[in-house]
């Protein structure tokens, strides 16, 4: 109990600016919505080339495009990259507590701002290595494209450890938001959360993975 109290205490008195309350909330909404839709749209290849390739036509050429980029840049680009940018400058003023203390909880500490660390270089490889050069190259998104990038392994090993850092940033920091915002305050519920959280980040993993898989 009082441990819990004391994390929640932590993470309260860091909460008081309203920027560091616009950077947890936008990493659930638009950012962690976002990225189950993704992840979810993307493990359409599973069913085969012919419901990829739908998906990617449905973005690219049937949706207005004034309204793709409204969409593109008020739900996904502005929103991760205040979140991308106040999470560096957070990182940078956090103390790691490992060492002091040990407990699970300064681990997953730790490994937010890691795979936060991680996520800044994939998210900008990623959107550079589709998005971007399909516009500028147009270089091929659809299901055959995507097979001959993913042929090479340290490419596949670079996306696995891209996915994976994203599913466990998401499902950790539910697990931190629910805190921060008051919605699991006791020891009890906060352990039950970290047994939701963890199920969650096992789902999206395998949801994330077996997209990639589909490729190969
Ligand atoms: C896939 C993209 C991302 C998603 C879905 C996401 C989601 C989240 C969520 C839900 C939280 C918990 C908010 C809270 O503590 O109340 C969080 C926290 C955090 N995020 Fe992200 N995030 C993403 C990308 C990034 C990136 C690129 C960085 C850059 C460093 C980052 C840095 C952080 C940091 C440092 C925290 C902890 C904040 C704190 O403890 O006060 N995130 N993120």
């Amino acid at each position: 109990m009082a441990i819990a109290t004391a994390h929640r205490k932590s993470l309260i008195a860091a909460d008081n600016h309203i920027l560091h309350r616009l950077h947890s909330f936008s990493g659930i909404v638009p950012v962690g919505i976002f990225l189950v839709q993704h992840l979810t749209l993307n493990s359409f290849a599973l069913a085969g080339a012919e419901h990829f390739n739908a998906v990617i036509d449905f973005f690219n050429k049937q949706m207005p495009r004034h309204i793709l980029h409204v969409l593109e840049w008020g739900l996904i680009f502005i929103p991760i990259l205040y979140h991308a940018l106040y999470g560096l400058i957070i990182t940078a003023h956090g103390q790691v507590n490992v060492g002091r203390y040990g407990y699970w909880r300064n681990w997953m500490y730790l490994w937010q701002r890691i795979t936060g660390m991680i996520l800044v270089v994939y998210i900008a490889v990623h959107v550079w290595g589709t998005t971007i050069s399909h516009r500028l190259f147009g270089t091929n998104i659809h299901y055959d494209g995507m097979v001959a990038y993913f042929q090479n392994p340290w490419v596949v090993a670079f996306y696995l450890l891209g996915i994976t850092s994203a599913t466990f940033h998401l499902s950790n920091g539910i697990w931190n938001f629910c805190i921060r915002w008051g919605i699991t305050i006791g020891e009890r519920a906060q352990q039950a959360c970290a047994k939701v959280c963890a199920v969650i980040f096992v789902l999206l993993t395998a949801l994330g993975w077996s997209a990639l898989f589909a490729f190969r």
